[in-house]
């Protein structure tokens, strides 16, 4: 019986497709996607979730997405929440190599993707997610968002996308401990996961570290398993050690 709801925005990541593949196994979750392209979720395994596809990231639309997973999970309390979302390049965007590259267009659609998107769901997620039930909403970012672990420079854009979204979250932690408890934010790091993300960079990648998405996918549904609700946000990688700040 599916008693619980578990949410993965961004669903078309290949991280995402692949926490989408085990959880659907699961006998108590319903499962609910939300991406600009569910195509992938158009086979017969998928046939039971609920998919909800937007056009694009704008707050109307993030808004607009809530009032539908809030109808579809009602009497089925969310209790984990995926956000995908992450840009590094796109046909438009490469990552910075040196301050000669760095563009104000770059910096501002890559902190739109990754920032200020994620961002966005948290604020509407919060409205739908009061009661008792406990919720672990987990955020993707990156190693590189570290401040202290920075010592090959470069990639300005992205890294400053995913610490300003470190930040934030570090923020709404605070306020949640005064307007819901139950809720608890993970600042996540995958490692070097074959992907389309991560494809253009893998050459340099040392033997055995470049995980694939399933391997991913597995050791995350594990640790936020486990995971307590403590108040604290929680910045971790891919094996649930801490990453430092
Ligand atoms: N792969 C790695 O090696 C690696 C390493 C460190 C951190 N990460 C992080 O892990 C997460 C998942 O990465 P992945 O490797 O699975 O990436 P991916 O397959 O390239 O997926 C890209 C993700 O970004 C979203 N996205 C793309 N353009 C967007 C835009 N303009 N606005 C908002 N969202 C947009 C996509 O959403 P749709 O579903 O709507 O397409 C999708 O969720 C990302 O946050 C990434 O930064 C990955």
């Amino acid at each position: 019986m599916k008693n619980i709801t578990t949410l993965i925005i961004g669903a078309n990541s290949e991280i995402a497709k692949a926490i989408a593949q085990q959880i659907v196994n699961e006998e108590a979750s319903h499962l609910i996607v939300i991406s600009r392209d569910t195509s992938f979720y158009n086979q017969p395994m998928f046939a039971n979730i609920t998919t909800i596809e937007v056009d694009s990231y704008l707050e109307a639309e993030i808004s607009e997405a809530i009032k539908s997973i809030d109808s579809v999970s009602t009497n089925k309390q969310i209790t984990r929440v995926f956000i995908c979302h992450g840009v590094l390049h796109n046909q438009t965007c490469q990552p910075e190599k040196r301050l000669e590259d760095f563009n104000a267009n770059t910096f501002n659609e890559i902190v739109a993707a990754n920032t200020i998107t994620p961002m966005l769901w948290l604020k509407y997620l919060v409205l739908i997610l009061g009661g008792k039930a406990t919720c672990k909403i987990i955020f993707f970012t990156a190693r590189v968002a570290s401040i202290t672990d920075n010592k090959l420079g470069g990639w300005y854009s992205y890294r400053a996308s995913k610490a300003a979204l470190n930040m934030l979250l570090k923020s709404a932690t605070v306020e949640l401990n005064r307007r819901a408890k139950n809720i608890k934010l993970v600042s996540f790091h995958p490692g070097t996961t074959d992907s389309p993300l991560s494809k253009p960079f893998q050459r340099n990648v040392p033997e055995g570290k470049l995980f694939t998405s399933e391997f991913v996918a597995s050791q995350l549904i594990n640790f936020t398993e486990k995971m307590s609700i403590n108040g604290e946000l929680s910045y971790i990688d891919w094996q649930g050690k801490p990453i430092p700040w």
